[in-house]
């Protein structure tokens, strides 16, 4: 583990936390489906808004929606490669049913709704990749499917209430990559207040731990394994900003019926 990730205190899960790395190369070694389900299992005791569990995992088999998938996706060879691929679902379709059900006006559309169901499909699938890695397997997120995410509702016949949030890529690694440095503690953890009354900016308003940090992932970026890069942490947030990535979402999600008000 680098020191840069040593979080200072010590016991199995802590270590595996600091030890997360995404991968994308996989040996052959398949992961057996009663290993897949009870992955999930303990994946689903994840917290969850209400307990309304708003979502659904897709495992994705079938080799040509697989290709398909990595296509659109990048292309992310890694897509079609991985022993496991799953598309995580936030999904409220079980939430109206339940409305239907008991005769209860169907009270959808809503922003909440969006935030509820999004933040329990990142829980649980957060949940699958530390349980994943507890058992020696290694994974990386797809955030690329929704660089067509109707194709992907089409292909996996994901119906309104329901759209697909990421990918997840899982298999026993063929590589062991550096991890990658955090921000400073002291940048994600505040007290009392969101910023500190006085406290130091540049003229841009990067607080100096930044900028430093800056320093960090580039020697992290120059040194590592493979994919060498000459990068800083602001120079690519920077890049990311500039940018108008995947403006389809919003139009997206109001026709699955999310984000509508
Ligand atoms: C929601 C989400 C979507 C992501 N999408 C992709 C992706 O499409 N392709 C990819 O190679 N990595 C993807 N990643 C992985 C991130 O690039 C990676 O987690 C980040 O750079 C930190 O590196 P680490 O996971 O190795 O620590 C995604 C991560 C998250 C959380």
């Amino acid at each position: 583990m680098s020191s840069f990730m040593n979080p200072g205190i010590d016991n199995p899960v802590i270590d595996l936390l600091s030890r997360h790395r995404s991968i994308r190369k996989f040996n052959s070694r398949p992961v057996g489906d009663d290993t897949l389900k009870g992955l999930v299992k303990a994946a689903q005791c994840a917290s969850t808004s209400h307990h309304v569990q708003a979502y659904t995992i897709i495992q994705v088999k079938d080799s040509e929606n697989r290709q398909a998938i990595a296509d659109l996706a990048g292309p992310q060879p890694w897509v079609a490669q991985a022993p496991v691929f799953l598309v995580f679902c936030a999904d409220l379709t079980r939430l109206v049913a339940a409305a239907r059900h008991h005769g209860v006006p169907e009270e959808i559309g809503w922003a909440e709704q969006l935030i509820v169901a999004t933040v329990d499909t990142a829980l649980v699938a957060q949940n699958l990749m530390v349980a994943a890695e507890s058992m020696g397997l290694g994974g990386v997120f797809i955030g690329g499917i929704r660089n067509d995410p109707e194709q992907v509702c089409d292909l996996l016949n994901i119906p309104d209430q329901a759209f697909p949030v990421f990918g997840l890529c899982l298999g026993y690694p063929e590589q062991i990559p550096d991890t990658k440095p955090r921000l400073p503690v002291t940048q994600v953890l505040r007290q009392d207040y969101f910023q500190a009354p006085g406290e130091k900016e540049n003229s841009s308003g990067l607080p100096k731990e930044v900028t430093n940090f800056d320093g960090t992932l580039h020697n992290y970026y120059k040194n590592r394994d493979s994919n060498l890069k000459d990068q800083t942490w602001t120079g690519q947030m920077a890049e990311l900003t500039g940018r108008i990535i995947r403006p389809w979402m919003k139009a997206f999600l109001e026709k699955k019926g999310f984000f509508r008000r």
